[in-house]
């Protein structure tokens, strides 16, 4: 079915396309309202009860528009965000291109965003039964020396709306902010983070997970995991998109952003095995990147990952991906 939907998709400009599948995903949640995930391998995680290993990364439903629509496809959890405190625009038009040939995405958002009120009052009492995540992040505008009040403000404001908070330093489009991704600078932005983690809307304590880019040296993704680990932090999401550009053929490759799909399966793969070999267990793993078949999520769940998400596979492989991935790792 999707394969009939696709080409009239892919004849959109990427970010109308982008708007018209929001739009339509939530008008289906209107209708129908939302539906509880699909059964498959459970999974026990933060004291987090997640029925199938499948999420929504980060950024398609960035202002938790579509929740329901979206729990129509099946989702063991939905990460909604990236949220700022105020609202803003993002970068200017264009900002996201298709890259066909690659099976591949370059976006430069720039966390354009409704902001933290219009967010929370969508939240506000979603009857969707899944896990419930909410990514946040800083203003553009807001100093890399202050952004700790960023992500308190948005955590403070969102715990009793979600069940885990993500803390997203790993966005490339927001200047400056992978700056805050080494070691050092880590735990300045995180730990006053957990030291403000309230309940969160099932009355648990509120999990947080940390995002991180994929491009680190192998050695300095050791280093970070090692902050999160003396942080206690409760789980890392192994990755946001590249700023690399290997081996694409599409037209749009020199485009500045993150890239993200097919071309960054084996990158996230890698830091996958880095991470896995390195926290053996201590913390679990949640991997997204590249996941554009059901085989390429159940490579994640062997190769140590508790739970998988997907972006850029739902625009190629279609929303029946959901389904397949819970089936074939059931
Ligand atoms: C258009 C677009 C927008 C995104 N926006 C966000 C965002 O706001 N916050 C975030 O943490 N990740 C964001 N991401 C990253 C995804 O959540 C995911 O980590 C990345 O795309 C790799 O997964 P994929 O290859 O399955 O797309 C975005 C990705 C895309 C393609």
């Amino acid at each position: 079915m999707y394969q009939l939907i696709r080409p009239g998709l892919f004849a959109l400009d990427p970010e109308r396309a982008h708007d018209w599948t929001v739009g339509s995903m939530r008008r289906l949640g209107q209708m129908l309202g939302p539906r509880y995930p699909l059964p498959g391998r459970s999974v026990s995680l933060a004291g987090l009860q997640f029925d199938n290993p499948i999420g929504l990364a980060a950024g398609l439903d960035k202002n938790a528009e579509a929740v329901s629509g979206f729990s129509r496809l099946g989702f063991g959890h939905i990460e909604v965000g990236t949220v700022t405190p105020k609202p803003q625009p993002g970068n200017p038009k264009p900002r996201v291109f298709r890259l066909t040939d690659d099976w591949g995405l370059i976006n430069r958002f720039g966390f354009n965003n409704d902001g933290l009120d219009a967010l929370v009052r969508r939240l506000n009492n979603h009857p969707f039964a899944g896990v419930l995540g909410v990514n946040i992040g800083k203003n553009k505008d807001t100093p890399n020396a202050s952004a700790a009040n960023d992500y308190v403000s948005c955590l403070k404001a969102v715990s009793p709306v979600c069940d885990y908070v993500t803390v997203n330093v790993s966005s490339p489009n927001t200047p400056g902010l992978r700056d805050l991704a080494d070691a050092k600078r880590i735990i300045e932005i995180v730990k006053p983070v957990l030291d403000a983690r309230d309940l969160n809307r099932r009355r648990q304590r509120l999990p947080i997970f940390v995002k991180l880019a994929p491009d680190f040296a192998d050695h300095d993704l050791e280093q970070v995991l090692e902050a999160l680990l003396e942080l206690s932090v409760d789980g890392v999401i192994l990755t946001n998109t590249t700023v690399q550009r290997q081996g694409l053929q599409s037209h749009a490759r020199h485009e500045t952003g993150g890239l993200s799909g097919r071309p960054l399966t084996k990158q996230s793969e890698h830091c996958l095995r880095i991470a896995d070999a390195h926290l053996s267990g201590r913390m679990p793993i949640i991997s997204v990147g590249g996941i554009m078949t059901a085989d390429d999520a159940q490579t994640r769940l062997a190769l140590g990952a508790s739970l998988v998400q997907i972006y850029t596979g739902l625009i190629y492989t279609g929303p029946g991906l959901v389904k397949q991935i819970v089936e074939k790792t059931r």
